[in-house]
């Protein structure tokens, strides 16, 4: 498979799971056609080890410190990116792969903007730095962001009981849940699952916004029940996920990295745009639900005043 001129690559969540395992893929392709890498992660030993880890196979990486559940963290990697593309420390940026995401287990827990956190971290927190990092992407450059089919709540999720979306205003969405609400799956799950479908929304408005020659795509790696997304889950929940982890077929971190890579980088993926969805290594059709011109426009407008409201709107 070739590459077009591979440039830099931005990767969140770099330090474990699809993550990593996307992160070495990169780093370990030959000379030519293995691209420079800007890791946004959690700063600590995990970030120190994936970044060594990466340049050991030969990529010249920077690792960005930055907790995504503070939109201050956000902004502040944005600009040190920044600064690095335009010193020439990395080469121009082609591709920006939004993949970091959590499942909170309780949605009374708030970002420290005062966010639901799910939904703050794997939705506002890209929309922040992508939206800080736009006019830096070089043409033609790729952004992709992390689908899940859990927004239709499809047979695999039915049988463990994590719910599809149940939509509401984007503000709503946003509000962590009260006090005497008690937490459990059912609520945690709902919580993923809009914000995995805020992020088919936000592609498609997203592709209406930027600029000619950026392309926006959504990837789903599959149902890795093996990586650490349902860490907070009761214990229960993860033994089972342990269990299924080991079935042959189920999809895991070590197999859709490296595709998520290539939908990164290989030509061969250069015709994605408009949001195309992308499950594991095929092209698929969201549902209709997925494609609501109303809700992407509503979208938008209520991040941008959820940012807003944050004090980090440009
Ligand atoms: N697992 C699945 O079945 C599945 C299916 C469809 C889609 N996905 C999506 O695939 C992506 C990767 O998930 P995964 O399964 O690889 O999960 P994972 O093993 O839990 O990895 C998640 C990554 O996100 C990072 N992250 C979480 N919260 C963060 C924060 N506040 N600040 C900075 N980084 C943060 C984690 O960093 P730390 O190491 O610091 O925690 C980690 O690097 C997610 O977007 C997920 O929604 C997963």
């Amino acid at each position: 498979m070739t590459t077009t001129d591979s440039g830099t690559v931005l990767i969140t969540g770099p330090t474990r799971g699809l993550g990593r395992s996307a992160t070495l893929a990169m780093a370990g392709r030959p000379d030519g056609a293995r691209p420079d890498l800007l890791l946004v992660g959690r700063g600590g030993p995990a970030l120190t080890e994936v970044a060594d880890a990466a340049r050991a196979l030969g990529a010249n990486v920077r690792a960005i410190g930055c907790d995504l559940s503070r939109l201050a963290d956000v902004r502040a990697a944005a600009e040190t990116a920044r600064d690095l593309l335009g010193t020439g420390a990395v080469r121009p940026l082609r591709a920006l792969i939004a993949n970091a995401g959590t499942m909170s287990a309780d949605t009374r827990v708030a970002s420290a903007d005062g966010y639901e956190l799910t939904f703050a971290v794997n939705h506002l927190a890209h929309a922040r730095l992508i939206g800080d990092l736009l006019g830096s992407l070089a043409a033609p450059a790729r952004i992709v962001l992390l689908g899940s089919n859990t927004y239709h709540a499809n047979v695999p999720r039915r049988i463990l009981g994590v719910p599809g979306a149940e939509w509401r205003d984007p503000l709503e969405i946003a509000r962590p849940a009260p006090a005497e609400q008690k937490p459990g799956l059912k609520s945690s799950g709902v919580a993923y699952s809009n914000a995995k479908l805020a992020i088919l929304y936000y592609a498609h408005e997203l592709q209406r916004q930027a600029g000619p020659g950026i392309n926006v795509s959504v990837y789903e790696p599959g149902w890795m029940p093996g990586t650490a997304l349902g860490r907070d889950a009761p214990a229960a929940f993860r033994a089972i996920g342990r269990g299924l982890a080991r079935l042959p077929g189920v999809a895991t971190a070590e197999g859709s990295g490296p595709k998520l890579a290539s939908v990164a980088l290989d030509d061969a993926w250069a015709h994605l745009r408009d949001g195309a969805f992308v499950v594991v290594d095929q092209e698929r059709e969201v549902r209709p639900v997925a494609r609501d011109r109303e809700r992407e426009r509503r979208l938008w407008a209520a991040t941008a005043e959820l940012l807003d409201r944050a004090g980090t709107r440009t």
